[in-house]
């Protein structure tokens, strides 16, 4: 098993190029901890009454908790997999948390992709997603929109607003980054498996970009 972490501030494209990218390559699972909670809120489970709070406010949740679903994920999956992970992790706590998970499953860690945004592009991008109420497409209203105003594509359900797209939360998602995801940078650059990635552009030319560092 192969594990890649996608790591970037909110709106750099992580869901994007992760999607992508397991669309077209064979074997390439897409692994959102963001998804993951939220159908854990979806569904009233233990683990979603737990995150909801702590996502309503655009705070993490606690990396037990995270690093428990991430693991137990991994463990189910084939050996031939390849993981891209999505939002985890996101503190150094869960990143030992991976080592552990990575040593158990006899799994390759990295690269470890950091996708770089200037932080007024990150605002606009994240203030005009949005999502199916159906079966959760992306969207951006400027950037990648629907062929009709507020109606997926792909299954004409209603688009939504996430709930935690709200500038006051996007705020504090942001100061949560700098306060507790930037450090990954110095701890995986230090272990040399960061690899920094021009996030800006068009989806298609970000997506190339990172196809061509895991090779
Ligand atoms: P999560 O769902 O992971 O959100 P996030 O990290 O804040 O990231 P986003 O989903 O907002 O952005 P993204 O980088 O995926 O960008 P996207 O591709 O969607 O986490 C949500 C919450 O869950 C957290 O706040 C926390 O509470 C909890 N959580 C999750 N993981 C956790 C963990 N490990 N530990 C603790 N708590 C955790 O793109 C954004 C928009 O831009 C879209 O509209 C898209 O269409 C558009 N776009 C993307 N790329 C481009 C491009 N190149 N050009 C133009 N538009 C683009």
């Amino acid at each position: 098993m192969r594990i890649i972490v996608l790591l970037g501030a909110p709106g750099s494209g992580k869901g994007t190029v992760a999607g992508h990218l397991a669309a077209s390559l064979e074997r390439f699972y897409h692994v959102s901890s963001g998804d993951m909670l939220r159908e854990a809120v979806r569904s009233r489970n233990a683990v979603g009454l737990q995150a909801d709070g702590y996502m309503r406010r655009g705070e993490l949740v606690p990396d037990e908790l995270i690093a428990r679903m991430v693991g137990d994920l991994a463990r189910g999956m084939p050996a031939s997999s390849t993981l891209i992970l999505d939002g985890f992790p996101r503190t150094l706590g869960q990143a030992e948390l991976l080592d552990a998970t990575v040593l158990e499953c006899a799994a390759r860690l990295g690269p470890v992709v950091l996708l770089s945004v200037g932080e007024e592009l990150l605002i606009n991008r994240i203030s005009g997603r949005r999502l199916c109420s159906r079966c959760g497409e992306g969207y951006h209203v400027s950037f990648m929109p629907p062929q009709r105003d507020g109606v997926c594509d792909r299954c004409g359900a209603p688009l939504i607003v996430r709930r935690d797209d709200k500038i006051e939360t996007v705020r504090r998602r942001l100061q949560v980054y700098k306060a507790q995801t930037l450090p990954l940078i110095g701890f995986y650059e230090d272990r040399g498996q960061l690899c920094r990635i021009d996030g800006e552009g068009a989806a298609a030319e970000v997506v190339e970009r990172v196809r061509l560092a895991l090779v």
